[in-house]
């Protein structure tokens, strides 16, 4: 049994609108006294105080800091577009770490700090990378969330950096997750391009959510942890798994080559192996068809299997 430290009282999640931070906020509202912060995508929930803040300003962040005081920061917000950051890179380095920089800068000396970082750290030309492998990122978006880690580790206290697979699940009508862009453009009748070349080790947006939450109890700080689902996978197979679940026929999936679609060099396997976080969880992260099966469930409240034989 890992030792836990004393539950926070206030939490502040930025990137509450995002597809993340929208989730976690939702996990956390009925458990703690939740700031929220946007930046262009305002949003309500019941018993969460939202704010607009660009984290880049680091004055808005000094005033929303001063007024929040929060235990507990839960760092989702990011230019989180890979293609985007690498058109944009002087805004991918203002959000990304100079936003990170100026969060950690301006926080209460004795909150905890969670970062959240991304598989694109590395270089894929291994599998299921460990905390102790060295990072080596391919673009830009990757570069800057590694530097979100420096920044991270060179100036807060007390903080962990959780990078985090590939995520599926919903989000909220303003931030368009993996899944439901699938769902949005095969419901549409649209075929979709997957890539039959590039390994994750995807990730349900609720056990994030859920493994967020309990890590940001566990005594250990100053920590690099990976944090995934059980299984490896293309995006392809993924997508195979997906539409024969939810009812979708499979012809809409169309095999791709990363080099065929993208414009940005992308890592050919950034799997994770998740064993050093696994230690820390009172569940167990799901493969791939479990967690698409909580999901379904999560989404309509019943199992596929009884919804199919019902
Ligand atoms: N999605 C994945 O599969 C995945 C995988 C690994 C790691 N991650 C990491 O997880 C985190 C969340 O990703 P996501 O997919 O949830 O991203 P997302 O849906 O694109 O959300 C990004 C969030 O950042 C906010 N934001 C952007 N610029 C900002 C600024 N200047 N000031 C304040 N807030 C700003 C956005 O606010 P507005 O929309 O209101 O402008 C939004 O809430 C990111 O750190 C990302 O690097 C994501």
């Amino acid at each position: 049994m890992k030792e836990h430290k004393e539950p926070a009282k206030t939490v502040f999640v930025t990137g509450g609108s995002g597809f993340l931070g929208w989730n976690l906020v939702k996990a956390l509202k009925d458990h703690y006294r939740v700031f929220a912060g946007y930046y262009r995508h305002p949003f309500q929930m019941e018993k969460v105080k939202t704010l607009k803040l660009n984290i880049s300003d680091r004055g808005e962040v000094r005033e929303a800091l001063k007024k929040i005081q929060p235990d507990l920061i839960f760092h989702t917000a990011a230019l989180a577009r890979v293609e985007v950051c690498e058109k944009d890179k002087e805004a991918a380095y203002r959000i990304n770490v100079e936003g990170t920089r100026n969060l950690i800068l301006e926080s209460p000396k004795n909150s905890r700090f969670i970062y959240v970082s991304t598989d694109l750290v590395f270089n894929g030309k291994r599998s299921f990378y460990k905390e102790t492998d060295l990072p080596d990122p391919l673009n830009f978006y990757g570069e800057t969330k590694l530097l979100g880690e420096v920044v991270t580790a060179e100036n807060a206290l007390d903080y962990l950096i959780i990078r985090i697979s590939l995520m599926y699940g919903f989000g909220n009508n303003f931030s368009e997750s993996f899944l439901d862009w699938l769902r949005k453009t095969w419901t549409q009748g649209g075929k979709t391009k997957l890539f039959t070349d590039q390994y994750r080790t995807p990730l349900l947006v609720s056990e994030a959510v859920k493994a967020l939450r309990e890590m940001a109890t566990i005594s250990a700080g100053r920590e690099i942890f990976h944090l995934g689902g059980r299984e490896r996978i293309t995006r392809y197979e993924f997508g195979k798994k997906f539409a024969e679940l939810y009812g979708y026929p499979t012809y809409l999936i169309e095999p791709a080559s990363m080099v065929d679609v993208l414009t940005v060099n992308m890592p050919v396997d950034c799997s994770f192996s998740v064993n050093k976080i696994q230690n820390f969880l009172s569940f167990t992260l799901s493969d791939v068809e479990g967690g698409l099966r909580k999901l379904y469930k999560e989404d309509q409240g019943e199992s596929p299997v009884s919804k199919n034989s019902g």
